[in-house]
């Protein structure tokens, strides 16, 4: 995938890592703009221009799975700065003449590395010693070097741990220098983008700010957008950058649909009719939801009739403005990436709620999606840069279905209530106590169980509130956060004595897996 930018970037080319996403993140950290390609992808057609570097990513595979890994050699003929990690270290090797062997001892986790020769990638790595601490994954080795290679450095089991090619610019590293765990690993990645690709820094949320602007307009032209607004991040940041782009020729709409978290809509509708004079359709579906969801108590059903029902709401108000031909949707980078797929295993990802699934095609909309070029992170970034709220941009994830699927069981008005004042009290302590930004997640459930409490001198019988606090990278794993108990007990304390209906407040301690982040 080639996004045409017109940016110098750094391209890095995928064999399947879990890791290939982080390596772009870095890079782009650095302020440099970096973009993924499967490795099937690569080919004659490939375009050249603005390639500044090549990364070959590690992988799954290895060397000798000839049909499996379709990789060009033409790359080494483009005459530009090449850096393999792990497998993309060993291809380098194989391709260019050395060979690569299953190891004696495989090299997992820690690994001590020794400098035994000075390079410009290594440059301000090492200790004083000579040494660093690196994060090895590999059953692979190579055992002999290409020709033309030196090497820079070893660890006990593996001798060729960074090796070059100085003249041609050609570098291998058998360990991960984008994880946490390789010791100042970001100096290598920054030392080849810096120091041997030599690029200047392009990418900056002002200048994606301008571009995005650009593109939007570039795109759409004069005609008329609709865009659906949830109040997340990722849609609020699409709804204010194209209107910075077309201004009033962009409609967005809002559907309440009585399962947002509290005082949502009366936010929305401050920020961006008031506030930011965005042409704004609000639609209050409160009871048309819960009616449809009376007496559902089946996961799935509860997800369907909600996204039918938005879908079918959504299309009702943009039939109303005339002339629309663009929807603007959400969607990320890591969504339109093919990697993972070099071993067929591909995570399926969880698309989010503004993506209107099966609209464009039925209203004949063309789709406009500004910030495919960005991670997460650097869309909140980018939320800042367009004035956006901190609430607002650095507000938790919240699912489509909203609190129906935080509810097992029956959704009902008093269900509802009792579980948006319980999760404001949650979601207000952990910013008071400065807890909200180091959590990727936090929200409170409604458990369909009643158990017996005793309040003053009375028997209560009454409801249970969850809460769940995670920490994750992306929402596919997660660790539950470590609160400290006095902290638990205030939370607690305070919902039981604000809330009628709830007389017990549990902890989920699970990770993901096994569970999942929400309860449906
Ligand atoms: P799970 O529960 O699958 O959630 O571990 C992972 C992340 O995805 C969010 N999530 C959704 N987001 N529509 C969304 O927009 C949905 O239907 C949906 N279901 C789960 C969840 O909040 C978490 O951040």
């Amino acid at each position: 995938m080639d996004l045409n930018n017109n940016l110098n970037k750094i391209l890095i080319i995928d064999f399947g890592s879990q890791f290939t996403q982080l390596i772009a993140r870095r890079i782009r950290e650095f302020g440099i703009y970096s973009e993924i390609i499967s490795h099937k992808k690569i080919n004659a057609n490939t375009n050249k221009t603005h390639i500044g570097g090549i990364i070959l990513s590690g992988g799954p595979l290895n060397v000798y799975q000839s049909k499996k890994v379709k990789f060009r050699k033409e790359i080494f003929k483009w005459n530009v700065p090449i850096l393999g990690i792990c497998f993309g270290h060993q291809v380098i090797s194989k391709e260019l003449g050395g060979r690569v062997k299953q190891a004696k001892q495989r090299e997992f986790g820690f690994a001590k590395l020794k400098s035994l020769s000075k390079s410009r990638l290594t440059k301000n790595f090492f200790n004083k010693k000579g040494s660093n601490s690196v994060w090895m994954s590999h059953a692979d080795e190579v055992t002999k070097l290409a020709k033309g290679f030196k090497v820079i450095a070893k660890t006990e089991t593996s001798k060729f741990s960074i090796v070059e090619n100085s003249s041609k610019k050609f570098y291998g590293i058998q360990f991960h220098p984008e994880v946490t765990h390789t010791e100042k690993g970001k100096i290598i990645l920054r030392n080849f983008v810096f120091e041997i690709c030599m690029l200047k820094k392009n990418w900056s949320p002002s200048n994606q700010k301008k571009l995005l602007i650009e593109d939007v307009k570039k795109i759409v032209g004069n005609s008329k957008v609709i865009c659906a607004l949830s109040g997340g991040v990722d849609s609020s940041v699409v709804a204010k950058l194209i209107h910075n782009a077309i201004g009033r020729k962009l409609t967005c709409i809002f559907v309440n649909t009585g399962l947002l978290r509290k005082n949502e809509e009366i936010q929305v509708i401050k920020t961006f009719r008031k506030k930011f004079k965005i042409n704004l359709i609000y639609v209050n579906a409160k009871n048309l939801f819960l009616r449809n969801l009376k007496k559902v108590e089946d996961p799935e059903k509860k997800r369907k009739i909600i996204g039918n029902l938005f879908i079918k709401i959504f299309e009702k108000y943009a039939k109303k403005i005339r002339n629309v031909k663009y929807l603007a949707q959400g969607t990320l980078y890591p969504d339109l990436i093919e990697s993972k797929s070099v071993t067929g295993s591909q995570t399926s990802k969880i698309k989010s709620h503004h993506n209107v699934g099966g609209l464009p095609k039925k209203m004949k909309l063309k789709l406009v999606e500004p910030l495919r070029l960005l991670f997460k992170d650097e869309v909140r970034k980018l939320g800042l840069e367009l004035k956006l709220s901190k609430e607002i941009v650095l507000r938790h994830p919240f699912p489509g279905p909203g609190l129906a699927i935080r509810m097992p069981g029956e959704i009902t008005q008093q269900k509802i209530k009792i579980l948006k004042d319980a999760d404001d009290i949650f979601i207000k302590a952990l910013k008071d106590y400065d807890l909200y930004n180091k959590i990727w997640q936090a929200y409170a459930a409604l458990l369909p169980v009643k158990t017996v409490g005793v309040m003053g001198d009375n028997r209560t019988y009454e409801y249970m509130c969850l809460l769940r606090a995670i920490t994750s990278e992306d929402g596919m794993t997660a660790d539950t956060f470590n609160f400290n108990k006095d902290f638990m007990q205030f939370v607690s304390n305070k919902i039981i004595n604000n809330i009628k209906g709830i007389n017990r407040v549990v902890y989920d301690i699970t990770s993901k897996p096994p569970s999942t982040i929400e309860l449906e």
